[in-house]
């Protein structure tokens, strides 16, 4: 399979004006013209996709209608069945997630002293690090500086970042670069050793470190392998349901699902982690996801229970280049790499319509506008509309072979399907890609409950309200760390007292008190494909809570 006939006509308009796109320079947009595009065409904007929460620390906060449904969801549980007078793990610090920051956090709580519990929803490594394709951000060459890298961020988040935690993030980025390569991380470099780094959208520096297009499988595949060979105990395919809070309103365990056997385990811990990840595979306003299968919001719903804040929720970031073709995988990633080497994005036309390194919501809302308002998105036979990311001039530019040498696993990708982006473009469509805000945390990862620390895509405030390329897999590395440290210190200095659910049963009474239905439970733990008639067949027959 390549492409239909009824594309072949577009495809040749994007190679008739490749020559004249070769020097053609797409100006950057002015603030006004970047406001008004967003304005106009970012799904955040859409009105109908959020609104008011009832319940919990941001009542009256608009969110988008997915996220809604389950911090108005009730609990999995019934917090009376729990004697929590024994427990069947007892640690200094309980890690709730099984990727990059959860990963991070184990080792740096290791090493701080810490007797460790890391428990997974699904395997170890099974998370978004591992599907991050471009690189990791960090200002380590003379060219650059941790004040230049503060400055693209704050900029790309559209100066709502939380200054102490973007001053932690860039200021340790250099760090967490050579704790990969003491760890084994294998980076792209030139011959004689040194670094090749490269720009993302919205980067003034080249700065991006990368593993070719697999950087966050390189990442993964070192931290796993190092909190195995460290020993550190885990468990897989045990989700938390719930936290514990103790008399003293500190976070002191949680209660654990074992998917395999559904039998639910009590853990007592003097501080837990939430590494849990974000909310892609909630479809706001229904895209497609580049996101892991776990990434159910787990981690807001259990942190919203016990009393912490959440931060810019209403903030979603569509990655401007999902596939939109070929069917079987819309919605995966095309890295940003792709367009950092060369690649220019066209409409049907063959022309260029955007400066293809903007910040990710302005490409994204350039690209929802060409194919609506302007009509000019190319259609593929199941309806679905797109934009061609030219490929080939990645080659034309950086020489025949730079794709399969730079590129291997997105060259793979498509040439499952006949397709060769070396010399054919790709067609795509913005799909949903991470969680801008999140739970609100200090510099330490710490939240506003003691004994609770937070790292990684379950956070909020370092991003602002929009995340550059390469500062996510910096940010579960480096906040990771910083709560692992931070959490072993507070379980060397901490008791845990009488614990409880009474907090659970609090938020079901404000949930009926507000006049909300028990129609739905969370945490989700797993999205739900089957469709519409199904469940409410099921839900007809059987109930609420059918599995
Ligand atoms: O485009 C990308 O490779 C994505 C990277 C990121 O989200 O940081």
């Amino acid at each position: 399979m390549s492409y239909p006939e009824s594309m072949l006509a577009s495809i040749k308009k994007v190679e008739e004006t490749r020559k004249k796109r070769l020097e053609e320079r797409i100006p950057l947009l002015s603030p006004e013209e970047k406001d008004k595009l967003l304005h106009g065409f970012h799904p955040d904007y859409n009105p109908k996709g959020k609104r008011p929460v009832r319940v919990g620390p941001n009542q009256g906060d608009q969110m988008p209608n997915e996220l809604v449904d389950l911090l108005e969801a009730y609990p999995r549980i019934d917090p009376d069945r729990f004697d929590l007078s024994s427990f069947d793990y007892d640690v200094d610090v309980l890690v709730i997630g099984g990727g990059g920051a959860g990963a991070a956090a184990a080792l740096l709580a290791q090493e701080n002293g810490a007797n460790v519990l890391l428990v997974t929803k699904l395997r170890l490594g099974d998370a978004n690090t591992m599907m991050a394709q471009g690189g990791i951000q960090a200002a380590d060459k003379p060219h650059d500086s941790p004040v230049i890298h503060y400055l693209d961020v704050v900029g790309g988040g559209h100066y709502y970042n939380v200054p102490e935690l973007v001053r932690a993030l860039v200021m340790d980025a250099p760090k967490v670069i050579r704790w990969h390569e003491e760890l084994g991380v294998m980076y792209d470099k030139e011959p004689d050793g040194t670094m090749i780094t490269i720009h993302g959208g919205g980067t003034s520096k080249k700065r991006m470190h990368a593993a070719r297009d697999y950087t966050g499988a390189e990442i993964m595949r070192t931290l796993r392998d190092e909190v195995r060979n460290r020993k550190i105990p885990y468990l897989e395919f045990s989700p938390v349901v719930e936290l514990l809070l103790d008399d003293q309103k500190r976070c002191g365990g949680a209660i654990i699902y074992n998917l395999d056997t559904k039998e639910y385990f009590k853990i007592r811990a003097k501080a837990v982690i939430i590494a849990t990840g974000g909310f892609g595979r909630l479809h706001i306003q229904g895209f497609p996801t580049t996101n892991h299968y776990g990434a159910t919001a787990d981690g807001l719903v259990l942190a919203y229970r016990v009393g912490c804040k959440l931060l810019y929720m209403d903030a979603v970031q569509y990655h401007p280049t999902g596939v939109a073709y070929p069917e079987q995988i819309v919605g995966l990633l095309i890295t940003e790499k792709v367009r950092g080497l060369g690649a220019q994005l066209v409409n049907r036309e063959g022309n260029q319509f955007i400066y293809p390194l903007e910040t990710r919501d302005v490409v994204a809302s350039g690209i929802i506008r060409e194919c609506t308002e302007r009509n000019l998105g190319v259609e593929t036979p199941t309806g679905m509309k797109g934009v061609w990311l030219d490929s080939p001039m990645i080659e034309i530019i950086n020489g025949p072979g730079t794709i399969q040498r730079m590129l291997p696993a997105m060259y793979r990708q498509f040439h499952n399907f006949g397709i060769d982006m070396a010399k054919l473009p790709i067609l795509t469509y913005p799909t949903l890609h991470y969680q801008n805000g999140g739970i609100v945390i200090n510099e330490w990862g710490e939240t506003t409950v003691p004994g609770l620390f937070v790292a990684g895509e379950a956070s909020g405030g370092v991003h602002g309200r929009n995340r550059l390329m390469g500062n996510s897999l910096l940010d579960v590395n480096v906040f990771g760390r910083r709560a692992g440290m931070r959490a072993a210190e507070y379980a060397k200095k901490n008791k845990v007292g009488k614990l409880s659910l009474d907090h659970v049963k609090r938020y079901s009474e404000e949930l009926k008190a507000a006049g909300i239905e028990r129609k739905r439970v969370a945490p989700m733990l797993l999205p739900d494909y089957r469709r519409p008639e199904v469940l409410r067949k099921l839900e007809g027959t059987y109930g609420l809570g059918i599995e």
